[in-house]
């Protein structure tokens, strides 16, 4: 627990984070180094890739960076993301639950790859939530049992 608060270290350089770093415990430098190792591998799926393709194509940079910021936010609260990740899948008409169950397989592997065990486990398990919301946004639609909630929807 004493190594919960890391991201305070940010300032003092990359290095010296790392080296702070503890089991469970991450890093800026670890987010860029899984996130990075991660859509390496979604880019070659032969699953995920094409989906990624269609709407990120070879510009890859601007959505890497902001996959940093995301993680960043979520397992060091710095707040750097500030996007809608609901809207962001929402278009994407193709998207099966079983793309999630491949996107968070690919996800635990990466991440065990990268991280210590303790570490891999918290990131798997805030992505297994998140998707889980994300999928509860894409697939669960109210409005099909109840129509009145249409009107109601914040699209
Ligand atoms: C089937 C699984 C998934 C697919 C195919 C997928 C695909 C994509 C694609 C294509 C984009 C780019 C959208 C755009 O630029 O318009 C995107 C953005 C993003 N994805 Fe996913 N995603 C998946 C699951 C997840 C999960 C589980 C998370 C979180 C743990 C996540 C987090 C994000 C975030 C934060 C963005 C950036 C949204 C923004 O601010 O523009 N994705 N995703």
């Amino acid at each position: 627990m004493d190594n919960q608060n890391d991201a305070a270290g940010e300032a003092t350089g990359r290095w010296c984070v790392e080296a702070d770093a503890g089991a469970g415990v991450t890093t800026e430098a670890e987010i860029e180094t899984l996130v990075r190792a991660f859509y390496t591998k979604v880019r070659a799926d032969a699953e995920l890739g094409p989906i990624f393709d269609r709407v990120i194509g070879d510009n890859w940079e601007p959505h890497l960076q902001k996959m940093f910021n995301f993680w960043s936010s979520v397992m060091l609260t710095t707040g750097r993301y500030k996007g809608q990740p609901m809207r962001a899948h929402l278009k994407l008409k193709t998207v099966t639950p079983k793309h999630f169950d491949r996107w968070l397989m690919l996800f635990r592997e990466t991440a065990e790859e990268v991280c210590d065990a303790e570490t891999a486990e918290r990131f798997i398990e805030k992505a297994a939530r998140i998707a889980e919301s994300l999928q509860l946004g894409i697939f669960f639609k109210p409005e099909r049992h109840d129509p009145e909630r249409k009107a109601g929807c914040c699209g």
